[in-house]
């Protein structure tokens, strides 16, 4: 099982190019952490060694409808979308990912992850570029690194870090490997299985085993090629998606509150 996660996880693109633009931002987290629309916490690992307390928050019904609510790792707190239930600076990080594209008021919820981020706190924030149809009907927005950056100062935060996720040809690949996967060979409820797919609804349809000796290799081919033709011809213009660090304006160069 653990094998087939591995395996899973490398050639699902968006996947580990996401995870690894977060643990290139990890290091920037500290002290008191809450992780806003956590679903299954997936990953918490990175985050972990760099601060005292990781706490997660999710969105009660929307939450509940997902394949993440079948799992073991639960949310510390639900709430109901509107206010976070914390007072004003009590955490030294926030942290959301894939989260504000499910919204359908993106700034309405980055200021209240404004409102309880310490002056001296770190917020991190990871949002699509592009990136398919999902959790739908709570499927909103996608951003840029400009709407973010807008979006961050209305709610008095200036960007400092970008880390852009994946580029033209881990994209296409991701795209066609998504289409081999869950269209032709149908294999959604084993992703679930496997600890995949967690914020989707739990999937329906049963595997096509036949299609799998031609569509996996397939997969695997198509993944690695990508991999090699980002590194050669990276192209700043395509991405899954951006991680962004921002901290408080007011905030700005100072380490504690
Ligand atoms: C794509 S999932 C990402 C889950 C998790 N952050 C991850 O990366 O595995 C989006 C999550 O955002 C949650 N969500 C949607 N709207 C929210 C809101 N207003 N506040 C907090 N969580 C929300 C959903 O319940 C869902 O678990």
């Amino acid at each position: 099982m653990r094998f087939l996660r591995g395996v899973s996880d490398w050639v699902d693109l968006q996947w580990s190019l996401l995870y690894r633009a977060l643990e290139a931002v990890a290091p920037r987290a500290h002290g008191r952490l809450l992780d806003v629309g956590c679903g299954q916490k997936q990953f918490e690992l990175i985050f972990r060694p760099h601060v005292d307390e990781y706490l997660g928050i999710e969105h009660q019904a929307i939450f509940e409808a997902t394949a993440a609510n079948l799992g073991r790792t639960r949310p510390d707190y639900l709430y109901k979308g509107d206010r976070l239930p914390f007072d004003e600076g009590t955490f030294d990080t926030v942290l959301s990912i894939q989260v504000l594209e499910h919204t359908p008021d993106p700034r309405k919820l980055v200021a209240e992850m404004a409102r309880v981020l310490k002056t001296s706190g770190t917020l991190i924030v990871a949002a699509p570029f592009s990136f398919r149809l999902h959790e739908e009907p709570h499927d909103y927005f996608r951003f840029t690194p400009h709407g973010l950056r807008a979006l961050l100062s209305e709610a008095g935060l200036a960007i400092e870090h970008i880390e852009q996720v994946g580029s033209l040809w881990s994209l296409l690949a991701h795209k066609l490997n998504s289409y081999l996967a869950f269209r032709v060979a149908r294999i959604g409820r084993t992703a679930q299985q496997l600890g995949k797919l967690g914020h989707e609804f739990p999937a329906q349809h049963r595997p096509r085993l036949w299609a799998l000796p031609f569509i996996v290799p397939a997969i695997v081919g198509v993944a690695a090629t990508a991999r090699f033709m980002d590194r050669i011809f990276f192209d700043r213009e395509e991405a899954f998606g951006f991680v962004v660090v921002a901290r408080h304006k007011i905030g700005k160069g100072t380490q504690k509150a």
